[in-house]
């Protein structure tokens, strides 16, 4: 086998055409929030389904304008998985609410058995979390969040085109926030978006991502636009640029052909790996979804010859990057300290963690480049 040079976890796919783009914007007289923007959050809407969308600077924006918008606030509980991002967790501590944390289910999701132990009378909302392009188990969720009147802010950062019951995520949400970070299904360099069906909520979070004004820059400074504007919120500073919504735009043209390019490199891997007896493999086929398979995480039985941190290792002598997602939440020391958390509470979680790794995954990772990390994990499984 032919020795590679650094293959990395991830990398963004990028064209002449994003380029392009990027340096028309540049040239154009207006780089911040304007017609791209409104461009790029018509497209995405339309691509969603959903009635409204707003371009943001990162999905941690979007989630905690979300949760602003709903009005949570001190005293309040929102129940959030302990398998997630520390995004998740602080956007609520950042409303003055709690987190309550959640062990999850074996396919690293939300399990709505233990959303039900945790709701209390100060349980306001739940933030269930699509992880590594795979849909939470919505019907139950939604079911349990009408029974008890809660609100749900869906997580979608990593499920950027994934569908769930024949419908795109976020196209039935009452919140759904998606991220554009350089890993996920499409980028912006940094950028998110909300998507809501409710009118209200999406003018309440466009006027909180500017400040709380009535009017933004371009409808002031534009030919027939008036100086005047009004602060009506004490808002806060998270709009998108045009520049990223130049490469947003782009990146959504090509956002089919990237996930099926995602989708053919899982298949190779699931093929060639299905012999190793000790490499537990993601379901793949899930009846009822489209996995947009943002991440490829495999675990290793306990009768592995190595350990995770050790197979991280041989992969990284042999110039291959992959990566943990996540360290739960409740093993991070201000969580646990925080909310007095106890690990044993958690042992789903606990279990995938001390087992689970990403393998690297993206639509410009090269056949020889895969061929090369599925050899390399066999040499050190074998
Ligand atoms: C599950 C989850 N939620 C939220 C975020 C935050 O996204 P962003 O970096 O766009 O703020 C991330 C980022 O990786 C994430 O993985």
């Amino acid at each position: 086998m032919r020795n590679f040079n650094f293959i990395p976890f991830s990398r963004p796919s990028i064209t002449e055409e994003e380029i392009k783009e990027v340096v028309k914007t540049l040239k154009s007289g207006w780089l911040t929030t304007g017609k791209k923007t409104k461009e790029f959050e018509e497209a995405f809407k339309n691509y969603i389904g959903a009635n409204y969308a707003i371009a943001v600077n990162s999905a941690t924006s979007g989630l905690f304008l979300s949760l602003k918008a709903l009005g949570i606030k001190e005293g309040d509980e929102v129940i959030i998985p302990t398998w997630t991002f520390c995004a998740t967790a602080n956007v609520v501590i950042h409303c003055g609410a709690t987190p309550v944390f959640c062990d999850v289910n074996e396919e690293y999701l939300l399990e709505p058995k233990e959303v039900l132990k945790k709701i209390t009378k100060k349980t306001k909302a739940i933030i269930p979390v699509h992880f590594a392009g795979k849909s939470c188990d919505m019907d139950r969720i939604n079911e349990i969040a009408k029974k008890y009147n809660l609100y749900v802010i869906e997580d979608a950062a990593h499920a950027c085109g994934t569908i769930y019951q024949n419908k795109k995520v976020g196209k039935d949400s009452l919140l759904c926030v998606f991220s554009f970070y350089p890993t996920k299904n499409i980028t912006t360099g940094e950028g998110g978006m909300v998507v809501t069906n409710e009118k209200e909520l999406a003018e309440k979070i466009r006027i909180m991502a500017l400040h709380g004004l009535t009017l933004n820059a371009y409808d002031r400074y534009k030919k027939n636009g008036s100086w005047y504007y009004e602060v009506i919120y004490p808002g806060f500073k998270c709009n998108m640029t045009d520049i990223q919504a130049s490469i947003g735009l782009c990146q959504l043209k090509r956002i089919e052909e990237m996930i099926k390019k995602r989708e053919d490199i899982v298949n190779y891997y699931q093929e060639n790996l299905k012999y190793l007896n000790d490499l537990i493999l993601p379901k793949i086929d899930l009846k009822n979804q489209r996995v947009s398979w943002h991440l490829y995480v495999v675990r290793l039985s306990k009768t592995a010859r190595i350990g995770r941190d050790e197979l991280i290792e041989f992969l990284k002598e042999r110039n291959i990057g992959t990566s943990v997602h996540f360290i739960p939440l409740h093993l991070h020391p201000y969580y646990q300290k925080t909310y007095s958390l106890k690990k044993e509470d958690f042992p789903i979680a606990n279990s995938l963690f001390s087992s689970s790794l990403s393998l690297p995954l993206y639509p410009d990772l090269k056949k020889e480049e895969l061929d090369y990390i599925i050899y390399s994990i066999k040499e050190a499984l074998c």
